[in-house]
């Protein structure tokens, strides 16, 4: 990182260390409130309360509300014997999906009830190598990394020195806020509020994926509670750096192209995962994170694997607010493609318009514009747009996209390998992968000598050895330099013509 730290810097810093021993004391009690409880929605609390009727009705909706959202979960949870599918479909109501078979039957009996009580009561591990709520103790908060509409996301460091992600309610958040406006009771809605953290953990079990966010663990707050319990959750996450469009706007084509690509990879495992065809609901920047420079995504409450219902095409419209778009509506009466065709046209406008065309390659601005228009069209289902993907990056990797450069563009150039150089002038280009001079990727010398050619400051270059993600060379290009210097990983090309004096040490 260049630069000191400043004073506002410093301020800051003190700042968020007082939030965060705040925040930490809170996360603390949360974790700690493992007291056997009865929850407090039990008859016997209801019966005990003399408050009159609305107070009574206020609760009554509030637990219907709990019930709805423990029935979202209960379809995404693993069936208890999934090598005998035929039973699935003898449980399936006529029209019903796959996915919707046992809703009013008691899910303990039949689905992977270890997996539930594990949420609820976070009393076993039902799957291996999970962390819980003993891996959480002597943990040290590290910073805030995000908040949304329902979680927090803390960093915290564990006792064995692992940075994780920690999700858990937004007390602040407006979830919280609406919720207690509406019922007045802040521990039915942090309940209530819960049921996402719960529906987001069996999402990401079911769901995992290289561009899904990994689930380390969870600890859930409450032991051997009634139904539903406190619902006290804490999520146990790999940490990720939140999602910085401003900064990626500012990045090379390349690792902007990999945004894009990893989101067409995940879109493509989505559309036919193991729960169906998934449609992200609330598609935003802010619901990815990256880690070592891959996207992932990390918000999943929104995810759902619900077919829409139609009678005719008219009932399956993709509404924009620039676009409308109407699929069809297929034999068994669904509409057929919705989730799939959703999230693409949501990953066009929200990614590919701002992260894609902007400064590609030359040789592969046709093949970007092709992406462009299929995806902004929905034209192209998400095989095909992961096929195009798929195969700019090997045009890009194998840098047959530059068929046309002279191999002569070399001989203007004086090679000294095992040699680097110092007394730098650097000058600066754009996006360069340093702030201080211009540093871009290159397939080969040759790409390198090119771009050399096209910048009236370059005298010469220098390939790092250092490789980007696609395994394309880092070149520096600098205007002049002082003294070279031995130096075995990489290689300094000086234009012939304007050679300067050059020393060895
Ligand atoms: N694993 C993580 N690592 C780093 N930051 C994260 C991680 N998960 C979430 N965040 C940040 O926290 C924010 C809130 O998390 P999110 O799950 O989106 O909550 P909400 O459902 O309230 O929107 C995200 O926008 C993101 O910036
Ligand atoms: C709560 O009351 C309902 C009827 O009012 C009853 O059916 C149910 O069994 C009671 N539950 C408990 C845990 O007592
Ligand atoms: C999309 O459809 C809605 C509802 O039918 C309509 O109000 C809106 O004007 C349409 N938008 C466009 C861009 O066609
Ligand atoms: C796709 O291409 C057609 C024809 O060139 C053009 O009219 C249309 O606006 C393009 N659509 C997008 C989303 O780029
Ligand atoms: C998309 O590809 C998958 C395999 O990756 C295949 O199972 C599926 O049928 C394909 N879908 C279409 C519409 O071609
Ligand atoms: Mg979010």
């Amino acid at each position: 990182m260049p630069g000191g730290m400043g004073n506002s810097l410093r301020a800051a810093a003190l700042l968020a260390f007082v939030v965060l021993s705040i925040l930490v004391s809170l996360l603390i009690s949360s974790v700690q409130q493992f007291g056997a409880r009865i929850s407090h929605f039990s008859n016997a609390t209801l019966a005990g309360d003399d408050d009159g009727g609305d107070f009574a009705s206020l609760r009554g909706a509030l637990i219907h509300q709990l019930n709805q959202r423990r029935k979202e979960i209960i379809p995404l949870l693993l069936p208890d014997d999934d090598d005998d599918g035929d039973d699935d479909d003898e449980n399936r109501l006529p029209g019903e999906s796959r996915h919707y078979f046992q809703l009013d039957q008691d899910p303990d009996s039949t689905l992977d009830n270890s997996l539930w009580s594990e949420i609820t009561h976070g009393s076993r591990r039902a799957h291996m190598d999970e962390m819980g709520c003993d891996s959480l103790v002597d943990m040290q908060a590290v910073e805030v990394l995000g908040s949304g509409y329902t979680k927090l996301v803390v960093k915290v460091r564990l006792a064995g020195g692992q940075p994780v992600a920690l999700k858990l309610v937004n007390e602040q958040g407006i979830d919280m806020g609406k919720c207690v406006e509406d019922f007045k009771d802040p521990r039915g809605c942090r309940e209530l509020v819960s049921y996402k953290l719960k529906k987001e953990i069996v999402l990401l079990q079911r769901l995992q994926h290289p561009n899904v966010i990994k689930l380390k663990g969870h600890c859930a707050g409450d032991s051997g509670g009634g139904e539903g319990g406190e619902g006290r959750v804490t999520v146990i996450l790999e940490q990720g750096n939140p999602l910085q469009m401003i900064q990626l706007l500012q990045s090379p084509w390349e690792d902007r192209f990999r945004v894009c690509l990893d989101l067409v990879r995940l879109l493509h495992f989505l559309s036919q995962s193991p729960l169906g065809s998934v449609a992200l609901l609330d598609f935003q920047p802010r619901q990815f994170v990256t880690v070592s420079g891959s996207l992932k995504l990390t918000d999943l409450d929104d995810a759902s694997a619900e077919e829409t219902s139609c009678q005719t095409d008219a009932d399956c419209t993709l509404q924009f607010p620039h676009r409308n778009f109407t699929l069809p509506c297929s034999a068994r009466g669904v509409c057929e493609g919705l989730s799939e065709k959703r999230n693409i046209y949501n990953a066009y406008r929200y990614f590919f318009t701002y992260l894609l065309p902007h400064q590609a390659p030359p040789g592969l601005t046709h093949l970007v514009d092709h992406i462009m228009n299929s995806t902004g069209e929905l034209r192209a289902d998400i095989n095909q747009t992961l096929e195009a993907f798929e195969h700019i990056l090997l045009l890009y990797k194998s840098g047959l996209h530059l068929d046309n450069l002279p191999p002569s563009i070399i001989r203007d150039y004086t090679v000294m390998r095992g040699m680097g150089t110092s007394g730098n002038v650097e000058y600066r280009c754009w996006p360069s992968y340093s702030q201080q001079g211009c540093v871009l990727s290159v397939h080969s010398a040759r790409e390198a000598a090119l771009i050399c050619n096209s910048h009236s400051q370059c005298s010469s270059f220098t390939l790092t050895g250092q490789k980007t993600w696609t395994g394309r060379l880092l070149a520096s290009f600098r205007s002049s330099f002082a003294h070279l210097v031995p130096d075995g990983t990489s290689e300094v090309y000086v234009k012939k013509t304007t050679a300067p004096e050059t020393s060895t040490v």
